[in-house]
């Protein structure tokens, strides 16, 4: 049975978490396969309502295995709250589970983060969740990071720990910060293995018994592609790579064994952080879709930048992504609006038009959106369940984005609810 991985197709905050917690009745299996706690997956269902930060959005499923996989960087004192909070909220978390190949993000990692934010200067500052997801993954990368396996081994923990500590009091000697206490750090990790060593695990022979019974997996992605590592707007990044090929890498599966990749997206645009952003609004209708749709950021509070549709930048996320479904959600957010406009082109400044791909960070700031223009529906969807119940122009609006992205849009959003989703059979 084939592994689905669910994507971000714009910048993040598209709706992952819901569509996650909608497709997971039955999945064996639900992986999150990079980031750390800068995400924030609002699920809305019959426990509640519920921001996740780390935890994969299937944990509402008791049967269903939830996996933080080895592409994720996990911080064990954010993760124990996360935990504490659903178990005190009625939600079971016996079947969580973390990747002994996840990095851990350490108190440092976080420091560094505000410090490193702090340095860059004017226009270069990428507005980070501060959650110390960069330098995180910078050790990562340099071998000089700790993984969550390592707290099950003291003589090695201890080893690996002196180096990682000495590696972060270079960089703080050099930032003037005060040395790390290498005994805090000793502590902490203490804490950590006391409270999370029955969860992690080498997922390899789960997920081989899993994939042996041709059980369904879903793949959580974190964030979108405009702020993947390679294929966003770097610098304005995050330091991970949030696109479907590292779906496989991130959760621990051969790459044949994903079948279908679901990307979602907003029904309109929005972004939170620095760096260019086509066809934002800076007028009244982008202060009311920021009011409509509740856009403040679910993890720092801050308030989402709106724009209308980019259809250049879903069609590079369909190719980017081999997206094979696009989720659409917030249809409802656009209920009150007369006219509804689209970005379907990029003029860049020598003339030439793009419609298919999204160049660098220093070009993509400097294109003129070219907009189309759409009739609104000015009816209430929130109550729609079928497609054929939707007001005409937003079955228009619809089918018109999925012809031009050229993938089928099987399930719309018309509220934040489990149930709020219109089922489209396409043709
Ligand atoms: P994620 O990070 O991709 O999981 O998305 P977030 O949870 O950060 O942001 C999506 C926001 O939109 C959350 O507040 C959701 O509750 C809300 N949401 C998701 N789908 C819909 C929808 O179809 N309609 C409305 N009105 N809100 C939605
Ligand atoms: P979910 O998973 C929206 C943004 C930050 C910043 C850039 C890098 O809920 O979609 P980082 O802390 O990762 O180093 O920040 O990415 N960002 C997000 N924007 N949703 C998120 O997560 C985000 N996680 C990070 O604002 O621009
Ligand atoms: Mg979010």
């Amino acid at each position: 049975m084939p592994a689905t991985a669910i994507v971000g197709a714009q910048f993040g905050d598209e709706g992952k978490g819901r569509i996650v917690d909608y497709l997971a009745r039955g999945a064996a299996m639900v992986v999150r396969f990079q980031g750390g706690s800068n995400a924030g997956h609002t699920v809305v269902n019959e426990f509640g309502t519920f921001k996740l930060h780390g935890i994969p959005s299937g944990i509402f499923f008791p049967d269903t295995r939830n996996v933080i996989g080895s592409g994720c960087v996990v911080n064990p004192e954010t993760l124990q709250e996360e935990i504490e909070d659903l178990e005190a909220r009625g939600v079971s978390t016996d079947n969580l589970w973390i990747s002994s190949r996840a990095h851990m993000l350490m108190p440092y990692h976080r420091e560094a983060d505000g410090l490193e934010e702090e340095m860059r200067s004017g226009d270069q500052k990428i507005g980070t969740t501060r959650q110390g997801i960069g330098p995180a993954y910078s050790d990562k990368t340099a071998r000089e990071g700790l993984r969550m396996g390592d707290l099950l081994n003291s003589s090695w923990l201890e080893v690996r720990l002196e180096s990682a500590v000495a590696r972060a009091n270079r960089y703080r000697q050099s930032m003037g910060a005060a040395p790390v206490d290498p005994d805090r750090m000793m502590d902490m990790c203490d804490r950590a293995r006391t409270a999370l060593a029955d969860r992690i695990v080498d997922t390899v022979p789960m997920m081989k018994e899993v994939l042996n019974a041709d059980s369904h997996i879903l793949l959580e992605g974190q964030l979108g592609v405009m702020r993947d590592l390679d294929w966003g707007i770097y610098p304005f990044v995050t330091s991970s790579n949030p696109t479907s090929a590292f779906a496989a890498a991130g959760a621990g599966l051969p790459i044949q064994a994903i079948r279908r990749v679901v990307g979602v997206a907003k029904a309109y645009n929005t972004a939170v952080g620095t760096g260019p952003m086509p066809a934002e609004l800076h007028d009244e209708n982008g202060a009311r879709l920021r009011e409509i749709g509740h856009e403040y950021g679910a993890t720092t509070g801050r308030p989402r930048r709106c724009g209308w549709l980019d259809l250049v930048g879903l069609r590079y996320a369909a190719w980017v992504n081999g997206m094979t479904e696009l989720c659409m959600t917030k249809l409802d957010v656009l209920d009150g609006f007369k006219t509804v406009r689209v970005c379907t082109g990029y003029r860049m400044p020598d003339g030439r038009v793009e419609r298919d791909s999204v160049p660098a960070a220093a070009d993509l700031a400097e294109i003129t959106p070219i907009m189309e223009s759409f009739p609104g529906w000015e009816e209430d969807t929130t109550g729609c369940r079928s497609f054929d119940e939707l007001p005409r122009n937003a079955r228009e609006y619809v089918t018109w984005i999925a012809d031009r992205v050229g993938i089928p849009i099987p399930y719309i959003g018309v509220g934040p609810a489990r149930e709020q989703m219109v089922v489209n059979p396409g043709d």
